[in-house]
Protein backbone atom coordinates (compact mmCIF):
# COMPACT_ATOMS: atom_id res chain seq x y z
CA UNK A 1 0.00 0.00 0.00
CA UNK A 2 3.00 2.04 0.32
CA UNK A 3 2.61 3.75 -3.04
CA UNK A 4 -0.85 4.60 -2.29
CA UNK A 5 -1.60 7.89 -1.80
CA UNK A 6 -5.07 9.39 -0.40
CA UNK A 7 -5.89 12.75 -0.01
CA UNK A 8 -8.68 13.66 2.55
CA UNK A 9 -10.88 16.96 2.67
CA UNK A 10 -12.03 18.27 6.21
CA UNK A 11 -9.39 16.65 8.49
CA UNK A 12 -9.76 18.74 11.79
CA UNK A 13 -8.97 17.18 14.71
CA UNK A 14 -11.17 15.56 16.32
CA UNK A 15 -13.47 15.09 13.27
CA UNK A 16 -14.12 11.72 10.58
CA UNK A 17 -11.72 12.84 8.53
CA UNK A 18 -9.23 13.13 11.34
CA UNK A 19 -10.18 9.81 11.99
CA UNK A 20 -10.24 8.44 8.33
CA UNK A 21 -6.70 9.66 7.76
CA UNK A 22 -4.97 8.11 10.56
CA UNK A 23 -6.95 4.96 9.75
CA UNK A 24 -5.69 5.19 6.24
CA UNK A 25 -2.20 5.91 7.50
CA UNK A 26 -2.33 3.07 9.94
CA UNK A 27 -3.14 0.87 6.60
CA UNK A 28 -0.34 1.59 4.94
CA UNK A 29 -1.27 4.59 2.55
CA UNK A 30 0.58 7.81 1.99
CA UNK A 31 -2.13 10.34 3.15
CA UNK A 32 -2.28 14.12 2.29
CA UNK A 33 -4.45 15.59 5.03
CA UNK A 34 -6.60 19.00 4.34
CA UNK A 35 -8.23 21.71 5.85
CA UNK A 36 -9.17 25.31 6.06
CA UNK A 37 -6.74 25.66 8.88
CA UNK A 38 -4.09 23.86 8.78
CA UNK A 39 -3.78 24.53 12.65
CA UNK A 40 -6.71 22.16 13.53
CA UNK A 41 -4.57 19.26 11.98
CA UNK A 42 -1.52 19.09 14.41
CA UNK A 43 -2.36 16.28 16.10
CA UNK A 44 -1.40 14.36 12.42
CA UNK A 45 2.41 15.54 12.93
CA UNK A 46 3.01 12.57 15.78
CA UNK A 47 1.48 10.21 13.07
CA UNK A 48 3.96 11.61 10.33
CA UNK A 49 0.84 12.69 7.76
CA UNK A 50 1.29 15.53 5.65
CA UNK A 51 -1.12 18.08 6.15
CA UNK A 52 -1.95 20.45 3.26
CA UNK A 53 -3.95 24.05 3.65
CA UNK A 54 -7.35 22.96 1.76
CA UNK A 55 -6.95 25.81 -0.73
CA UNK A 56 -3.27 25.23 -1.47
CA UNK A 57 -1.74 25.32 -4.97
CA UNK A 58 -3.24 21.46 -6.15
CA UNK A 59 -1.01 21.17 -8.83
CA UNK A 60 1.86 20.51 -6.02
CA UNK A 61 0.60 17.52 -6.12
CA UNK A 62 1.98 15.21 -8.66
CA UNK A 63 -0.26 11.68 -7.72
CA UNK A 64 -3.28 10.51 -6.57
CA UNK A 65 -5.27 7.06 -6.15
CA UNK A 66 -7.76 7.74 -3.84
CA UNK A 67 -9.65 11.10 -3.38
CA UNK A 68 -11.78 11.34 -0.24
CA UNK A 69 -14.47 14.31 -0.25
CA UNK A 70 -15.42 14.52 3.46
CA UNK A 71 -15.18 18.07 4.51
CA UNK A 72 -18.81 19.17 5.41
CA UNK A 73 -21.34 21.00 7.84
CA UNK A 74 -24.82 21.60 8.85
CA UNK A 75 -27.14 25.03 9.91
CA UNK A 76 -23.96 27.40 10.83
CA UNK A 77 -23.80 28.63 7.27
CA UNK A 78 -26.86 29.79 5.00
CA UNK A 79 -28.19 27.64 2.32
CA UNK A 80 -25.92 28.98 -0.54
CA UNK A 81 -23.23 28.49 1.60
CA UNK A 82 -24.07 24.86 2.80
CA UNK A 83 -24.67 23.59 -0.77
CA UNK A 84 -21.30 25.60 -1.90
CA UNK A 85 -19.26 23.25 1.18
CA UNK A 86 -21.07 19.78 0.95
CA UNK A 87 -22.17 19.63 -2.88
CA UNK A 88 -19.97 22.10 -5.28
CA UNK A 89 -16.20 21.86 -3.25
CA UNK A 90 -17.20 17.65 -4.14
CA UNK A 91 -18.06 18.55 -7.75
CA UNK A 92 -14.91 21.03 -7.81
CA UNK A 93 -12.44 18.43 -6.19
CA UNK A 94 -13.34 15.91 -8.45
CA UNK A 95 -12.69 17.96 -11.73
CA UNK A 96 -9.50 19.04 -10.06
CA UNK A 97 -8.17 15.68 -9.58
CA UNK A 98 -9.75 13.53 -11.92
CA UNK A 99 -6.64 14.23 -14.51
CA UNK A 100 -4.45 12.24 -11.75
CA UNK A 101 -6.91 9.79 -10.38
CA UNK A 102 -7.13 8.97 -14.09
CA UNK A 103 -3.30 8.04 -14.56
CA UNK A 104 -3.65 5.96 -11.39
CA UNK A 105 -2.87 2.30 -11.98
CA UNK A 106 -3.47 1.32 -8.25
CA UNK A 107 -7.11 1.46 -7.80
CA UNK A 108 -8.65 4.55 -8.46
CA UNK A 109 -11.33 5.58 -5.81
CA UNK A 110 -13.16 8.53 -5.73
CA UNK A 111 -15.22 8.84 -2.19
CA UNK A 112 -17.66 11.15 -0.95
CA UNK A 113 -19.36 11.44 2.57
CA UNK A 114 -23.39 11.72 2.00
CA UNK A 115 -25.38 11.45 5.54
CA UNK A 116 -28.25 8.56 5.96
CA UNK A 117 -30.32 12.01 6.08
CA UNK A 118 -29.90 12.08 2.33
CA UNK A 119 -32.37 9.66 2.35
CA UNK A 120 -34.43 10.13 5.45
CA UNK A 121 -36.34 13.72 6.01
CA UNK A 122 -35.72 15.57 9.48
CA UNK A 123 -37.33 18.76 10.30
CA UNK A 124 -35.36 22.02 10.24
CA UNK A 125 -32.99 20.06 8.42
CA UNK A 126 -33.78 20.63 4.72
CA UNK A 127 -31.00 22.37 3.67
CA UNK A 128 -28.16 20.10 5.27
CA UNK A 129 -30.49 17.16 4.08
CA UNK A 130 -31.04 18.41 0.48
CA UNK A 131 -27.58 19.46 -0.04
CA UNK A 132 -26.06 15.70 0.58
CA UNK A 133 -28.83 14.15 -1.00
CA UNK A 134 -27.63 16.23 -4.67
CA UNK A 135 -23.96 15.31 -3.68
CA UNK A 136 -25.20 11.65 -3.46
CA UNK A 137 -27.35 11.91 -6.86
CA UNK A 138 -24.31 12.93 -8.75
CA UNK A 139 -22.09 10.28 -6.64
CA UNK A 140 -24.49 7.77 -8.29
CA UNK A 141 -24.15 9.12 -11.65
CA UNK A 142 -20.40 9.44 -11.33
CA UNK A 143 -19.92 6.06 -11.05
CA UNK A 144 -21.44 5.31 -14.19
CA UNK A 145 -19.49 7.90 -15.70
CA UNK A 146 -16.32 7.10 -14.40
CA UNK A 147 -16.25 3.12 -15.15
CA UNK A 148 -14.94 3.06 -18.47
CA UNK A 149 -11.78 4.82 -16.72
CA UNK A 150 -11.47 1.89 -13.83
CA UNK A 151 -12.28 4.85 -11.27
CA UNK A 152 -14.50 3.15 -8.55
CA UNK A 153 -16.94 6.23 -7.13
CA UNK A 154 -17.91 5.39 -3.13
CA UNK A 155 -20.79 6.65 -1.37
CA UNK A 156 -20.07 7.05 2.27
CA UNK A 157 -23.46 6.98 4.31
CA UNK A 158 -22.83 8.20 7.38
CA UNK A 159 -24.95 8.31 10.32
CA UNK A 160 -24.55 9.85 13.54
CA UNK A 161 -20.58 9.92 14.62
CA UNK A 162 -19.08 11.90 17.52
CA UNK A 163 -17.21 14.60 15.95
CA UNK A 164 -17.27 18.39 16.15
CA UNK A 165 -20.05 18.55 13.64
CA UNK A 166 -22.66 19.32 16.44
CA UNK A 167 -20.15 21.44 18.71
CA UNK A 168 -21.24 24.37 15.10
CA UNK A 169 -23.66 26.99 15.76
CA UNK A 170 -27.47 26.50 14.73
CA UNK A 171 -26.85 22.18 14.27
CA UNK A 172 -29.55 20.90 15.65
CA UNK A 173 -28.90 18.46 18.92
CA UNK A 174 -28.68 14.70 18.60
CA UNK A 175 -27.01 12.20 21.20
CA UNK A 176 -24.59 10.66 19.51
CA UNK A 177 -22.52 7.76 20.83
CA UNK A 178 -19.25 9.06 23.02
CA UNK A 179 -15.77 7.72 21.45
CA UNK A 180 -17.28 6.18 18.43
CA UNK A 181 -15.34 7.85 15.80
CA UNK A 182 -12.21 5.63 15.72
CA UNK A 183 -14.02 2.45 14.48
CA UNK A 184 -16.15 3.37 11.62
CA UNK A 185 -12.97 4.92 9.84
CA UNK A 186 -11.36 1.77 10.38
CA UNK A 187 -13.80 -0.38 8.98
CA UNK A 188 -15.05 1.90 6.15
CA UNK A 189 -10.88 2.11 5.44
CA UNK A 190 -11.11 -2.15 5.58
CA UNK A 191 -14.03 -2.04 2.94
CA UNK A 192 -12.77 0.94 1.03
CA UNK A 193 -9.39 -1.06 0.10
CA UNK A 194 -11.58 -4.66 -0.66
CA UNK A 195 -10.70 -5.96 -4.59
CA UNK A 196 -14.60 -5.10 -4.88
CA UNK A 197 -15.78 -2.16 -2.43
CA UNK A 198 -19.29 -1.93 -2.23
CA UNK A 199 -20.77 1.10 -3.66
CA UNK A 200 -22.83 2.63 -0.77
CA UNK A 201 -20.98 2.22 2.90
CA UNK A 202 -23.50 2.40 5.30
CA UNK A 203 -21.64 4.03 8.74
CA UNK A 204 -22.62 5.43 12.57
CA UNK A 205 -25.47 4.73 14.31
CA UNK A 206 -28.22 3.47 12.45
CA UNK A 207 -30.92 5.01 11.87
CA UNK A 208 -34.79 3.16 11.66
CA UNK A 209 -36.61 4.17 8.10
CA UNK A 210 -38.54 7.55 8.00
CA UNK A 211 -42.03 5.92 8.98
CA UNK A 212 -40.73 4.06 11.99
CA UNK A 213 -39.70 7.11 13.51
CA UNK A 214 -41.80 9.75 12.21
CA UNK A 215 -43.55 10.68 15.88
CA UNK A 216 -40.12 10.82 17.46
CA UNK A 217 -38.99 13.14 14.75
CA UNK A 218 -41.95 14.83 15.47
CA UNK A 219 -41.15 14.93 19.18
CA UNK A 220 -37.59 15.66 18.96
CA UNK A 221 -38.32 18.58 16.47
CA UNK A 222 -41.49 20.30 18.64
CA UNK A 223 -43.29 19.97 15.38
CA UNK A 224 -45.99 18.34 17.39
CA UNK A 225 -46.74 21.98 19.68
CA UNK A 226 -46.08 23.85 16.70
CA UNK A 227 -48.97 22.32 15.02
CA UNK A 228 -50.76 22.41 18.40
CA UNK A 229 -50.21 26.20 18.05
CA UNK A 230 -51.17 26.56 14.95
CA UNK A 231 -54.32 24.62 15.46
CA UNK A 232 -55.71 26.85 18.34
N1 LIG B 1 -20.82 13.56 12.60
C1 LIG B 1 -21.88 12.97 12.07
O1 LIG B 1 -22.75 12.44 12.79
C2 LIG B 1 -22.05 12.92 10.56
C3 LIG B 1 -23.09 12.12 10.04
C4 LIG B 1 -23.25 12.06 8.66
C5 LIG B 1 -22.39 12.73 7.81
N2 LIG B 1 -21.39 13.49 8.34
C6 LIG B 1 -20.52 14.20 7.38
O2 LIG B 1 -19.17 13.88 7.66
C7 LIG B 1 -18.32 14.96 7.21
C8 LIG B 1 -17.35 15.30 8.31
O3 LIG B 1 -18.08 15.84 9.40
P1 LIG B 1 -17.63 15.66 10.92
O4 LIG B 1 -18.76 15.00 11.62
O5 LIG B 1 -16.28 15.10 11.02
O6 LIG B 1 -17.66 17.20 11.38
P2 LIG B 1 -16.47 18.18 11.76
O7 LIG B 1 -15.68 17.60 12.86
O8 LIG B 1 -17.14 19.51 11.98
O9 LIG B 1 -15.56 18.25 10.42
C9 LIG B 1 -15.99 18.93 9.28
C10 LIG B 1 -14.79 19.37 8.47
O10 LIG B 1 -15.26 20.16 7.37
C11 LIG B 1 -14.61 21.45 7.43
N3 LIG B 1 -15.44 22.55 6.99
C12 LIG B 1 -16.61 22.98 7.54
N4 LIG B 1 -17.04 24.07 6.90
C13 LIG B 1 -16.11 24.35 5.93
C14 LIG B 1 -15.99 25.34 4.94
N5 LIG B 1 -16.92 26.29 4.79
N6 LIG B 1 -14.91 25.32 4.11
C15 LIG B 1 -13.97 24.37 4.25
N7 LIG B 1 -14.02 23.38 5.18
C16 LIG B 1 -15.08 23.37 6.00
C17 LIG B 1 -14.31 21.65 8.89
O11 LIG B 1 -13.33 22.66 9.06
P3 LIG B 1 -13.35 23.56 10.41
O12 LIG B 1 -12.88 22.64 11.52
O13 LIG B 1 -12.40 24.65 10.11
O14 LIG B 1 -14.76 24.02 10.63
C18 LIG B 1 -13.83 20.26 9.27
O15 LIG B 1 -12.52 20.07 8.86
C19 LIG B 1 -19.24 16.09 6.80
O16 LIG B 1 -19.37 16.11 5.38
C20 LIG B 1 -20.57 15.72 7.45
O17 LIG B 1 -21.67 16.24 6.74
C21 LIG B 1 -21.20 13.61 9.69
Amino acid sequence: MADKTVLITGVSEGGIGSALSVAFHEAGLKVIATARNINKMANLADFGIETMALDADASKIKKLDILVNNAGAGYSHTAKELFDLNFWSAVRMIQVFLPLLMKSENSPTIINQTTVLSVIAIPWQSTYNSSKAALASITSSRRYELAPFNIKVIELKTALVASKFLDKPGVSESIVPENSIYAPAKSVVGNVLKKNPPNVIWRGETMLPERFVKDAINKVSHLNEIEKLIKE
